[in-house]
Formats: C-alpha cells, structure tokens, sequence
C-alpha cells in the first residue's frame, strides 16, 4: 500500500474545512507526512477552475457546464497533487472529492448518478478515499453559520435555495447509509474540539494497521 487518501464532506457551514486543517496539523504534529488539498482546486489549473466555477460572471454557468468543470478540476488534480502526493506514501486529506459530485450535482441539480459515477471514476481512475467524514448539521444551522463567516466572499453557490441545500444534504446522509465502512456520519453541531478528537482518533486506529510505501 502507497498512502492513503481521507476526504471530508458536508454541506456550506458544517465546519469540515476547520476540521480539515485541525487534522492537517494534528497528523505534522505526530511527524506523518501529510498533504492538505481540496476541491476544487488543489493544483494550479485546478484553482483557476475553481474561480470560474465559483464567480462565473454575467454568464449564467449552465448544470452541465459546471458538472464538467468540477470533473476537469478533478482530473487535474489527481493527476497533479494527489497521486504524486499518495505515490510519496503520504496521508492526504482532502476538504471535498467525488461525494460532493454525488451529493450537490446528483441531489441539488437532479443530474442522474449513474453518469456521475462514471464521470467520477474516469476522472479519478477509480481512486477512492479509505475514510470520509461527513459533517452533517441542520442546513439552516449551516447556512447561518457560512453568512457569518468573516472574510467569506459570496460564490455562486451562496445564491441557491434552501431546499437545494435540503437535497444535498439529504443524498450525502443516504450515501453515508449506502457505504457506512466508508463514510462516518459526525454531528456537525458539536464543539469543533470534540469533533477534531474523534476524527484523530479514527484516523489513529486507521494508521495503526497502515505501513507508509514509497511507490517506484
Ligand atoms: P467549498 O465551499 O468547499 O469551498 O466548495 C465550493 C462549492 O462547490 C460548494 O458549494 C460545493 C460545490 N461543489 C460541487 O457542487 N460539486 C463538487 O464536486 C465539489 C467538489 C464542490
């Protein structure tokens, strides 16, 4: 086994990208070579996407124009950053991947899952994370949260309806009931340090039956 890829998901406010650096330092802390990314973004090209995706302008971004643009960010970035980084044995930890796709274009924009699966593994070349926390949390609770944060800059998501924050959140919980080896379902409102444990917690007995590889 090379490294090891852990993502966390969740919708706008429920605190996974907190939770993603907190484990970031917590793993430098304990000297395991670690690699912080998200998506999208995460490379050079991939970020640059982002921004389109995100403020895109006048031009309304059409569903099938964003859904192709989050699976170019993510082939660049697999290609880019995650794989070298998992090929140097490194724990990488990513604030979103292909459950987002799943959760905002199938359960938001209604688009059907069994071409977004696809789309996933062809962009990923079927790489798949060994562990995902989902941040669940009321999305009123959530929305709340995301328009209080400071620095925060609107993106186009911002703008969407509360019914269709409704159903994103509603599909990450059904994949986490789909897939419960994989995805752990932690409660969003609870204080961050607690959260931060439980994750480091898991990611320790995850790291226990773990030998880092470089690949050749
Ligand atoms: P962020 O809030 O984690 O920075 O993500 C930006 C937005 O992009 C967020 O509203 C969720 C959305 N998104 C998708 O709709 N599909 C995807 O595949 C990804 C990675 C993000």
């Amino acid at each position: 086994m090379t490294g090891l890829l852990i993502t966390l998901e969740g919708i706008e406010g429920s605190g996974k990208t907190t939770q993603a650096s907190l484990l970031h330092e917590a793993l430098q802390a304990d000297q395991i070579p670690v690699c912080l990314t998200r998506e999208p973004g995460g490379s050079p090209i991939a970020e640059r996407i982002r921004e389109l995706i995100l403020h895109s302008g006048d031009e309304p971004l059409a569903p099938g124009g964003e859904l192709l643009l989050f699976l170019a960010a993510r082939a660049q970035h697999v290609a880019q950053t995650i794989r070298p980084a998992l090929g140097r044995g490194e724990v990488v930890v990513c604030d979103r991947f292909t459950d987002a796709t799943l959760a905002y274009q199938g359960g938001g924009r209604t688009i059907p899952e069994t071409f977004l699966t696809s789309l996933n593994e062809w962009a990923t070349g079927g790489l798949k994370p060994v562990r995902t926390y989902l941040l669940d949390i009321p999305v009123k609770d959530g929305l709340e949260r995301a328009k209080h944060r400071t620095g925060a800059r609107p993106d186009r998501f911002d703008q969407e309806s509360q019914s269709f924050f409704e159903a994103v959140r509603a599909r990450y919980l059904e994949l986490a009931r789909r897939e419960p080896e994989r995805i752990v379902v932690l409660r969003g409102t609870d204080p961050k340090e607690r959260l931060a444990h439980q994750i480091r917690a898991d990611v320790q007995r995850i790291l226990s039956g773990w030998t880092p590889k470089v690949q050749r």
